[in-house]
């Protein structure tokens, strides 16, 4: 969830603890080197980039043979004959239903509530429900497919049967509770009732649901034996450099190696051995913190950790689940220092910190090890994305850290690429090969244009100095990545939401969605100034409401150095900027956006194998007197196919603050489309489609969100009633569902 500009949603995820005095890039304008030099070629029109993508997943990669595309979309795949973004542009909407283009059909599959066991009840929807460890979870967002073979095995060129694996972000909540999912809307005020508060945490986790197409009709397999749910009592190992380490002991772990749930998950990525990736982002909010905390810890360096990754002495719990009883799997919530021990091995103090990281779950085999791979850092993770994969290189995996003002990421392993590990095996232990050991890097974005990644390495000299906090060892770097960042200098970003890597040009490209921070002036820690790859500072009117900093957001996108995934040095520039199409064009709406383009708080974001196409999705609270969050389908061009722009801010003192840009090559009506508008209160996120590309599943998050809590038996009073509308299920609550998408004529999506 994310409406970090409508004051009236309560807001979860637009934290801001980023108050390092990095420096700011309007400081060191004036050493702008010329970006020309330092591009590579001319520009590259939408249809070549293009071309490039269909060769790589359709015939292999003429230039790229020793290129492994992961089994699932396969490769061998003919290109379309279609034209791509053939479909006409669907309008802005406010209407409680998902619009799509002519010619297209959508159709809920799986929603909150619905049974993944024969013995499970049907769903009633109207808060009496229970036994959610055996129901879809709720806010369902990021997404993948696995084709199945005939034993449940990966699968190649199966385009009926497969699995989703999918993420449960959260809840629709108001006042601590998740008031959708009780029969009263729920107790909103402490102690919470542990019915309640199983109930709620059951919601929380994965999905895996089995998914099978009939006469070209999609459903959900209820008693399938591949349908799983992860939830808030699910065992999971910590792995990589911080398992066993002091950070992360506990009552229930003494050892420091294992951790029960996975929490807040947003984005996904999949790996190229065909395992599931999720990212644990918004996890602080979900904890508590004595107000005499500080105290307690003897204001150790813990006090400077738990600040910064958004937990003050005082903090309370989003959902107050520690009041639930005198149970563990309450108490863990609570992660005031109690106990008497040095090692925190009587209390949960150190609970938080085994929060935060990317999971890897073999989606295939419920009997193998879920497992947080902490060697890629421990932060607001969205997705993870690996680059593309060379025999015989180290493997690099792209993320961001969903916060205002943090930081981008990326980790290179130590193994190098052995194709063979794409084929069927042990997929856990190629995890453990890839994921466990490496290097970990934070992006600073340069003003002219070129960038480096930033190794986070006790050795390093910033790090090991470093006055704000003093680091143990690697895994302490690892655990406190947001420090190190801060150490080093790393440019704050407009809160970094998904990747994903072009598959012709390998660019990789990160949504920023938007951020209330960013000023001219910035006053006090938490904001930050514009800079060349976060340089809109503007006024976005909602009604009579005037949002400031960059309301809409933008899509930034990096094309490493020469040395690929290991290149220390990068170029970048702006594939889209959000805004209304009326904006002013010189200085919110650079990309031209039309209005059957334009978008605001862009968050999913992925590039289809079939196709190549950019799917941007919104997760916005900006334009939503205009429209309901969105999904647009793009064919991009490349790092340097357009223009510098330069901005000019007035200061206070009648100087003017100098912002260089460089935006990416305009969009056309053939390169960029709306393909989708959702139900009122809506976000879209998730992105994965059949190997085919003939069925693209994404998610439908939290339908109604702005319905009041009192109203919750008065569906006249929701703002949504979506998917009851739409033909599916029981009550009128709204509820978080999966689609999928198909085209009339049987074509590939986005055709
Ligand atoms: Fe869960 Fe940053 O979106
Ligand atoms: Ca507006
Ligand atoms: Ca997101």
């Amino acid at each position: 969830m994310n409406k970090p500009t409508d004051l009236a949603r309560i807001d979860h995820h637009d934290i801001d603890t980023n108050v390092s005095s990095n420096e700011q890039f309007s400081t060191v304008l004036e050493a702008r080197l010329s970006r020309r030099s330092l591009l590579r070629g001319g520009a590259a029109t939408a249809a070549s980039a293009l071309l490039g993508a269909i060769g790589l997943s359709g015939c292999g990669g003429s230039d790229n043979d020793d290129v492994v595309t992961s089994p699932n979309p396969p490769t061998g795949n003919p290109p379309p004959a279609e034209k791509l973004l053939g479909f006409t542009a669907v309008s802005k909407s406010l209407a409680d239903t998902v619009v799509v283009p002519a010619g297209y059909t959508a159709s809920v599959i799986y929603a909150l509530g619905d049974p993944l066991t024969a013995n499970t009840p049907a769903f009633k929807n109207d808060g009496t429900d229970t036994d959610f460890e055996n129901r879809a979870g709720d806010h369902h967002d990021g997404m993948e497919f696995f084709a199945l073979s005939a034993s449940n095995g990966p699968a190649t060129t199966v385009n009926d049967r497969g699995v989703l694996v999918m993420n449960h972000e959260a809840t629709t909540d108001e006042k601590l509770s998740s008031f959708f999912v009780h029969a009263n809307g729920g107790t909103m005020s402490l102690p919470r009732p542990a019915a309640e508060v199983d109930k709620e945490m059951a919601l929380h986790g994965l999905s895996v649901v089995e998914v099978r197409a009939a006469s070209g009709k999609w459903s959900y397999v209820k008693d399938s034996a591949m349908n799983r749910r992860v939830h808030q009592q699910t065992d999971i190992e910590l792995s990589g450099p911080v398992r066993g380490n002091a950070l992360v002991v506990t009552k229930y772990s003494t050892g420091g190696t294992k951790i029960r749930g996975t929490l807040n998950n947003c984005g996904t990525g999949r790996t190229p051995w065909n395992t599931y990736l999720s990212g644990e982002e918004n996890w602080s909010g979900y904890f508590t913190r004595a107000a005499t905390d500080d105290t307690a810890r003897g204001n150790d360096k813990s006090v400077t950790s738990l600040k910064r990754y958004g937990r003050d002495a005082g903090a309370a719990s989003r959902h107050g689940w520690e009041t639930g009883g005198t149970e563990d799997k309450y108490q863990r919530w609570n992660i005031s220092k109690k106990g008497t021990s040095l090692d925190g091995s009587d209390d949960y103090r150190n609970e938080m910190n085994g929060m935060g990281y990317i999971v890897e779950m073999d989606a295939f085999d419920k009997t193998r090890a879920i497992k947080k791979r902490t060697a890629l850092g421990r932060f607001a993770h969205e997705s993870a994305v690996f680059g593309k994969p060379v025999a015989g290189q180290p493997l690099a995996v792209y993320m961001g850290d969903d916060s205002r003002n943090e930081y981008i990421y990326k980790f290179v392993s130590t193994a190098v690429w052995a194709a063979a590990d794409a084929a069927p095996g042990d997929r856990v232990a190629t995890g453990d090969k890839y994921l466990d050991s490496g290097k970990l890097y934070v992006a600073k974005f340069n003003a002219d244009g070129t960038g480096q990644w930033i190794e986070l390495s006790i050795a390093n000299p910033l790090i090991a100095a470093y006055a704000g906090y003093k680091f143990a060892d690697q895994a302490d770097v690892l655990v406190n990545a947001r420090l190190a960042g801060d150490a080093v200098g790393a440019t704050k970003m407009d809160r970094p939401e998904w990747c994903s890597v072009h598959p012709g040009t390998g660019e990789i490209y990160f949504t920023l969605t938007n951020n209330s921070n960013r000023r001219v002036e910035p006053s006090g820690s938490s904001q930050a100034a514009p800079d060349a790859a976060n340089p809109r500072v503007y006024t976005d009117m909602k009604g009579t409401t005037a949002q400031a900093g960059n309301p809409n957001g933008h899509v930034i996108r990096v094309k490493e150095g020469a040395a690929g995934s290991t290149a220390a040095t990068f170029s970048w520039d702006v594939y889209l900027f959000g805004a209304e199409s009326g904006a002013d064009g010189a200085k919110v709406n650079l990309s031209g956006l039309t209005a059957d383009q334009d978008f605001s708080s862009p968050d999913g974001l992925a590039f289809t194998p079939s196709t190549g196409i950019c799917w941007i999705q919104t997760d916005d609270g900006a334009y939503t007197d205009v429209t309901n969050c969105m999904m647009l389908a793009g064919l991009p061009g490349q790092v340097g196919d357009g223009k510098k722009v330069s901005l000019s801010y007035p200061r206070a003192n009648g100087s003017n603050l100098a912002v260089d840009t460089y935006v990416g090559k305009a969009a056309t009506a053939d390169t960029l489309k709306r393909f989708l508008v959702g139900p009122v209160g809506s976000e879209i996120t998730g992105i994965a489609e059949t190997p085919d590309g003939k069925a693209l599943f994404i998610n439908i998050q939290h339908p109604g969100e702005g319905t009041a809590a009192a109203n919750v038996a008065d569906p006249t009073k929701y703002t949504s009633q979506w998917p009851s509308n739409a033909g599916y299920g029981a009550g009128k609550r709204p509820r978080s569902a999966t689609i999928v998408i198909t085209k009339n004529d049987g074509g590939r999506i986005g055709t």
